[in-house]
């Protein structure tokens, strides 16, 4: 596929047919969104891999379970549909720091600037984000379906429990995968000038 029309035709899948998905292909998934850019270069990720169907309706249970404790109320479908996927994936941030973030950590003068590049910037966050829009992109071109999805991360130390994700790594996002159920059509998008301000 054109990258153009790669990009303009993605989606979020939420609905999979149950044929499983070859491990080989996920891999290759993986393998191109490699080349996705990142601080430093520093690749700063790790991608479970979950085809269990038991693990995966552990997870969907404790998300459940978790929501119902904070709100009162049953998990929305767009938190918990995860399970009926064939495939999984469980991205992980692993720690970036910058040279230059070795020097604000020490620096009392700075303490705000330092705040704003480790929680606001966040340049470690940014590269796993690229990487799992590369996974997304990457998916959609070998006629996959997926979704990056946050929501069961009111679950997350719940998750990173189950999955042995110990601190400082933290898990930032699910990604089902699957062939998709085409059901929804594409959502909406600004036009380009509600985005832009040119400074010439
Ligand atoms: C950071 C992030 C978190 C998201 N979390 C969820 C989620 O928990 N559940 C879900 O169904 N979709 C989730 N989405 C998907 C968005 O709802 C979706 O990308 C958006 O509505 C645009 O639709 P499209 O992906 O089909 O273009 C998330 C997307 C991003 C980038």
């Amino acid at each position: 596929m054109e990258l153009t029309e790669a990009i303009k035709t993605r989606k979020s899948i939420r609905k999979f047919e149950p044929e499983d998905i070859d491990l080989n292909l996920i891999k290759k998934i993986i393998e191109i969104s490699i080349n996705s850019p990142s601080g430093g270069n520093a690749q700063n990720w790790f991608v479970y891999i979950i085809k269990n169907k038991d693990v995966l309706n552990k997870i969907r249970g404790e998300v459940e379970t978790v929501y119902k404790n904070v709100t009162g109320k049953d998990a929305p479908g767009v938190y918990v549909f995860f399970n009926e996927a064939p495939v999984v994936l469980a991205i992980v941030e692993k720690p970036y720091v910058g040279s230059i973030d070795k020097i604000l950590e020490n620096d009392d003068k700075n303490k705000d600037r330092n705040f704003d590049r480790k929680f606001i910037v966040n340049p470690g966050l940014q590269g796993v984000s690229s990487f799992i829009a590369h996974i997304l992109l990457v998916a959609h071109n070998e006629g996959l379906g997926a979704c990056w999805m946050t929501g069961p991360l009111i679950a997350k130390p719940e998750i990173e429990n189950m999955l042995g994700i110990k601190s400082p790594d933290n898990l930032v996002a699910l990604i089902p995968v699957g062939k998709p159920v085409e059901r929804q059509s594409k959502s909406s998008r600004t036009g380009v000038e509600e985005v832009i301000k040119i400074i010439d």
